[in-house]
């Protein structure tokens, strides 16, 4: 049975043909190497442990080393927060402020100010639709931009992909990747500064080549059952035994054929006191109606593909494709 192995998390790469212009063309020895287990590392915990804080700077010696001891005398220093779901020493106070700040980040997200505007037309930061009401009856607006950025908005970029991968746990986008990529912010109006935006959403919108088709439940039925006559020892004779296992637990699998499809999604995250009013799917359609200029995409079609879901990717996946999106390797 042909694994994945995974990006996000203890989500595994895929091990398939596929994707970006840039990358080697579809090989099956590839994705022979994968299932095989070659390059299979065992998953990567999902939760992360800071150590360092952002700038790398690792805390004093000394002093640091007075405060576990303190600490963990009675309890566990090692805290996972429930609401973003990092871990952290508890007591050390680089991880507590770097928690502290990355937990704001998730629930409430970051902020776009007058800073960020005064550069937005040197950089071509496109507004691409405005008073955009969600579910709430609040209205917001989107922008757009290159991934590749630089000065104060790639900085700004910079922080919300790493907090989008730390929430996710997976790996930096390549340079490759971001220079053939753009980023799709939903902005809010600030409750407390007039002048000031929130950045409540985010997809980042690539340029691909190939990606593969979902199987339809029913013939993810016939591969379980394929999978079952193999381990009674019956030669494979359906072809839904070629079928890829992207999630076995949320039963995702794909047909491996690497098919013509201009747009992948590699991250894609709202802040969670923000979930569930369609921001996700307003950003994800106005990707998919501006990502290339005067050429709009349909994800029914299949023009569109994700990298492997999370769960609640997968869930808006469904509602927002219709079934269409495809999936595709980072
Ligand atoms: C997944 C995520 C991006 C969804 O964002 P969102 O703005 O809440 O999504 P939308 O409101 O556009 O959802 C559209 C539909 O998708 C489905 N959906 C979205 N999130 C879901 C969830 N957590 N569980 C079940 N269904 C969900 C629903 O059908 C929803 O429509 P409904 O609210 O009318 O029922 C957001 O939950 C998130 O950032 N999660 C953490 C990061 C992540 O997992 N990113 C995805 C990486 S692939
Ligand atoms: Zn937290």
């Amino acid at each position: 049975m042909n694994k994945v192995k995974r990006t996000y998390s203890s989500r595994s790469r895929l091990s398939l043909p596929s994707s970006s212009p840039s990358s080697s063309p579809p090989s099956t020895t590839k994705r022979k190497c994968f299932g095989e287990g070659g390059e299979n590392e065992p998953p990567i915990k999902k939760r992360i442990t800071i150590k360092t804080s952002p700038s790398g700077r690792s805390a004093k010696p000394k002093q640091s080393v007075l405060r576990q001891l303190h600490f963990s005398i009675e309890t566990s220093v090692l805290r996972t927060c429930t609401i973003c779901g990092l871990s952290y020493t508890r007591g050390a106070p680089d991880d507590e402020s770097l928690h502290r700040a990355h937990c704001l980040r998730v629930q409430r997200g970051m902020e776009w100010g007058r800073e960020e505007e005064r550069e937005a037309e040197k950089v071509g930061v496109e507004e691409i639709q405005s008073a955009v009401k969600l579910k709430d009856g609040k209205k917001g607006r989107i922008i757009c931009f290159k991934a590749n950025v630089s000065g104060r908005i790639g900085s700004k970029l910079t922080i919300l992909l790493e907090t989008i991968n730390l929430a996710l746990s997976s790996p930096p986008l390549s340079t490759d990747i971001l220079q053939s990529s753009k980023a799709y912010l939903y902005l809010i109006p600030s409750l407390t500064n007039s002048h000031r935006e929130k950045i409540v959403g985010c997809v980042i919108a690539q340029r691909i080549s190939t990606a593969m088709t979902v199987a339809a439940p029913s013939e993810t039925l016939l591969k379980r059952d394929s999978d079952e006559a193999t381990h009674r020892h019956s030669p494979p004779s359906s072809p839904t035994h070629r079928l890829v296992a992207v999630d076995t637990t949320s039963g995702l699998f794909c047909h491996p054929e690497a098919l013509p499809t201009p747009l992948g999604i590699p991250r894609l995250f709202v802040s969670s006191a923000h979930r569930r009013q369609g921001i996700a799917s307003r950003l994800l359609s106005a990707a998919a109606a501006t990502f290339i200029h005067g050429c709009p995409l349909d994800p029914v079609n299949g023009d569109v593909a994700f990298t492997q879901p999370t769960e609640g990717g997968h869930a808006v996946m469904q509602n927002w494709g219709g079934g269409g999106v495809r999936i595709y390797e980072e």
